[in-house]
């Protein structure tokens, strides 16, 4: 059987799904898939979700805690989901404007949980893609720097490309736990996994080169923007995991 088609058809399964329970994306199955694993919302207040439109991660968030605040923070405007613990601000988390009026949501608070579900608008130049990628993914680690709980949890995505490795040792300087996961309903064949990361280091470094050049791009198309096998990436296999097993 054609993997392409296998692909298609657990695509358009969350897809279906999402619309009959009225998610706004199909997105929302990763993060719960994640939360039923790791169970970061158990006991949760206060959350952070960076990349957050059109809004599915928002609502499993929303639902997860049953009291506190959940912030989502977008490029594109996030349509009103009408839940009274949902607050949305639309800005580039890149810009220290943006970052400090998330930060200021807060009141000074720290958040038990840090997302980010951000994505480039992939161009289908692997390693501009890759770049930005990982841009995102240190931006979204400076902001947990700030604002996480000492044992919060934070869940980020990213790319299995050059600058994976890099990250994930970059993880492991800030967090005593760190997993790579790919949720099942995460495309297989797509580059995209979930790094997992909990207990903020005491003694923690952020990444010495903090993020790169490459500006991410301001325009995402898609609610789901990992690209479709074939779309010009290669396939990067398998995710490595760390004492986890495939959700
Ligand atoms: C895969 S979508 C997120 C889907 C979302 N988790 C959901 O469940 O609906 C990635 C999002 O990242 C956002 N994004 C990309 N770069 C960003 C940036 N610099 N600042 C804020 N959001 C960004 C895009 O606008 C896009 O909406």
């Amino acid at each position: 059987m054609p993997s392409r088609w296998l692909h298609e058809r657990k695509t358009e399964h969350y897809y279906n799904k999402a619309k009959e329970e009225g998610y706004r994306s199909r997105a929302s199955y990763k993060l719960k898939q994640l939360n039923a694993e790791f169970g970061f919302f158990k006991g949760a207040r206060r959350v952070l979700d960076m990349g957050a439109a059109p809004g599915g991660w928002l609502q499993v968030a929303g639902e997860s805690i049953t009291s506190g605040l959940v912030v989502g923070v977008d490029l594109k405007e996030i349509y009103p989901l009408y839940m009274d613990n949902v607050e949305t601000i639309v800005g580039d988390v890149t810009d220290s404007v943006v970052q400090d009026e998330v930060l200021g949501r807060f009141r000074g608070e720290k958040a038990d949980v840090v997302l980010s579900d951000m994505a480039p608008n992939v161009i289908g130049i692997w390693e501009v893609d890759d770049l930005r990628q990982i841009h995102l993914a240190r931006t979204a680690l400076n902001i947990a720097d700030k604002l996480l709980r000492e044992d919060g949890w934070m869940v980020v995505k990213v790319f299995q490309g050059k600058e994976h490795e890099a990250f994930i040792r970059e993880m492991k300087a800030m967090f005593e736990k760190v997993y790579i996961v790919k949720p099942r309903a995460s495309r297989k064949g797509s580059a995209e996994v979930y790094v997992v990361a909990k207990n903020l280091r005491k003694d923690r470094s952020l990444p010495e080169e903090f993020g790169t050049d490459v500006k991410p791009s301001q325009i995402v198309e898609d609610d789901d923007t990992e690209p479709l096998p074939g779309d010009n990436l290669p396939d990067y296999g398998e995710p490595e995991e760390y004492g986890k097993k495939r959700l």
